[in-house]
């Protein structure tokens, strides 16, 4: 029996944060909205919804009452701020904490030095400590890429033009997981309150590789034809990095670090060849599946 009744949700209104919000209340969970500012009809009219200042544990205390579990999906640059609501959740005795993560190579310790991975690693330890104390209890989802991007970006496969850079031979590893279905794993983290106590959990619906998705696109439509180049990803995510150094943290460059390490394969665990699929409720992608996704692409 999960211990987990009522849920808030932090970042509902952003890319991720619906996907997770419909989940939570498909599954039955009482849930309550926290949010920096209401937006009008944003959410189902059922649904408690709280202003709150991401900046104050008393705020977020008095949101937090009589809720059991929380799950976090603030946005990438708010990740290093959710001690704070860790504060907050401990203080309202909230039992367990889902933090905002949600990565590809995340959990991996080869990123751990990169400044940019810095937050999520500062998150983990400072819920070490509080599970450790018996504050609190965590669970961290590690998910790959989530496919919607995947599919619908060109960095992987530029399927409007026809083209794609292959990072380094095209066959780099990685796994994918939708949304939806990052939204079932949370559900299943929450069910199964013991079984994911204090650890990382992972889903990945399939390790695709570009070469992989290409020939699946070559084998439905033969009639297209594909402009390839290749490029390192040690060489693109050394950019990244030294472009941070040198104190740019514009997009172009955030994103170099994201691709070199996510598409960088095996060196930074981005495939995860054991999941948690079973356990989280999570159906790996059929060969069907897959090739309709890729089909969908390609009208
Ligand atoms: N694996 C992948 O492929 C992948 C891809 C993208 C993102 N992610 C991860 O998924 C998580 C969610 O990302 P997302 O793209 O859904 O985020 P997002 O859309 O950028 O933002 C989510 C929500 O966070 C809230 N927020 C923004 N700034 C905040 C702040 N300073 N303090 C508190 N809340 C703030 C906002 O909600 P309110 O305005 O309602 O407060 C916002 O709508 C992140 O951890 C991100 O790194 C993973």
């Amino acid at each position: 029996m999960s211990e987990i009744k009522s849920v808030a949700i932090a970042g509902a209104s952003g890319s991720l944060g619906p996907h997770v919000l419909k989940a939570l209340i498909d599954a039955n969970f009482q849930v309550t909205i926290l949010t920096r500012s209401k937006k009008p009809a944003t959410y189902d009219a059922g649904v408690k919804v709280i202003e709150v200042d991401f900046t104050s544990v008393e705020s977020l205390t008095a949101a937090l009452k009589g809720i059991d579990g929380l799950v976090s999906t603030v946005a990438g640059t708010a990740v290093e701020n959710q001690t704070v609501l860790i504060d907050a959740a401990i203080a309202a005795g909230v039992k367990r904490f889902i933090p905002s993560e949600y990565g590809t190579c995340t959990t991996s310790p080869k990123v751990k030095d990169m400044p940019f991975y810095a937050p999520v690693f500062k998150i983990k330890q400072y819920l070490e400590e509080k599970a450790k104390a018996g504050e609190l209890t965590w669970t961290v989802l590690a998910c790959g890429a989530f496919s919607d991007f995947l599919f619908g970006g060109s960095m992987f496969l530029d399927f409007a033009n026809h083209k794609t850079t292959l990072f380094d031979e095209g066959d780099n590893r990685i796994s994918i997981t939708s949304m939806p279905n990052v939204g079932k794993a949370i559900i299943g983290i929450l069910r199964n309150f013991e079984a994911t106590k204090n650890k990382i959990v992972r889903t990945s619906q399939a390790i695709l590789t570009q070469n992989g998705l290409l020939k699946t696109a070559e084998e439905l439509r033969p009639d297209i034809k594909w402009e390839s180049s290749k490029v390192q990803a040690s060489v693109i995510l050394k950019e990244g990095l030294d472009g941070l150094e040198a104190g740019d943290f514009s997009m172009p460059v955030i994103m170099k670090i994201v691709t070199g390490t996510a598409f960088g394969g095996d060196i930074y665990g981005c495939a995860y060849d054991k999941t948690d699929n079973e356990l989280l409720g999570v159906n790996e992608l059929t060969e069907a599946e897959l090739k309709k996704l890729v089909a969908d692409k390609l009208v």
